[in-house]
């Protein structure tokens, strides 16, 4: 097959070429020397300073499930040695699943967010950093006004769902993207194993919702989806019982 990047992905990148952060906004970035990361790097070996509070905590609790699940997808596409491994990345942040797609050999990413905390800049800092080119690219939008055409072998939708008043338009969609692997992780409610259990806006919050692991199971399970592996965990840095669960998904279209 073609070494060459396949058509929709191309389609996006144009779209994306149009739509990411312009020449003005990359000369008003804040100083990077003053940043504080959402991930920590140490894994690309770049000491950079995380941000205080519940984001080291979660990412302890986060980081290996889904990583081990990205490597695993990635690995099981190289050795098809069916051309380039593409990934998108919804929900991105600061990017960091993309950057260790890359680091393990995907050839194309997109990581996509609203940037609505503004860590697109802590994404292009590491960028820099890591000297990568246009296999990184950032796109800015909502989860749903995503260009029409994109598409990638393998799908992270990690730590969004909760954002959402429709959790399940935006798992469809992440579903509707992937061509062969769709990585799901999402804040679910420890105070409840009912699978009808689903309220927004979050409890405490205005946005957002909430919904126990076994409602998210069960919407996969009437999917009908080919589930590789089912986890979940408690995220070390939320303290309230509807906050600290955490579900990980690993789905093959393949
Ligand atoms: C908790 S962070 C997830 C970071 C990373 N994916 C992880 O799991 O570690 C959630 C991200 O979702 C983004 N977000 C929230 N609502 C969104 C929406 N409607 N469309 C696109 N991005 C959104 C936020 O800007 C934020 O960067």
């Amino acid at each position: 097959m073609s070494k060459e990047a396949k058509p929709p992905l191309q389609l996006a990148r144009n779209f994306i070429e149009k739509a990411f952060l312009t020449k003005r906004a990359r000369r008003e970035a804040p100083d990077s020397t003053l940043m504080k990361f959402y991930h920590n790097y140490s894994v690309f070996d770049l000491s950079v300073p995380q941000k205080d509070g519940i984001y080291a905590p979660n990412q302890a609790s986060k980081g290996p499930i889904i990583s081990g699940y990205l490597l695993f997808a990635l690995g099981k596409l190289k050795a098809k040695q069916n051309g380039p491994v593409s990934t998108i990345e919804m929900f991105c942040a600061d990017a960091y699943f993309s950057f260790l797609a890359r680091k393990f050999g995907a050839d194309h990413c997109i990581a996509t967010d609203n940037d609505r905390d503004g860590h697109f800049a802590e994404a292009a800092s590491i960028k820099e950093k890591l000297g990568y080119g246009e296999e990184v690219t950032f796109l800015k939008s909502d989860i749903f006004d995503l260009p029409k055409g994109l598409s990638a072998n393998i799908v992270i939708n990690c730590g969004g769902l909760y954002h959402l008043s429709e959790p399940l338009r935006a798992l469809d969609l992440s579903y509707s993207l992937a061509t062969d692997y769709l990585i799901v992780q999402t804040v679910v409610s420890l105070a409840s194993s009912d699978k009808n259990y689903f309220e927004t806006p979050a409890p405490g919050w205005t946005w957002g919702s909430r919904f126990s692991h076994e409602y998210l199971l069960a919407a996969i399970q009437e999917r009908g989806w080919n589930i590789v592996d089912v986890d979940r965990n408690e995220l070390l840095g939320n303290d309230k019982p509807q906050d600290r669960g955490s579900s990980y998904f690993l789905i093959s279209k393949t």
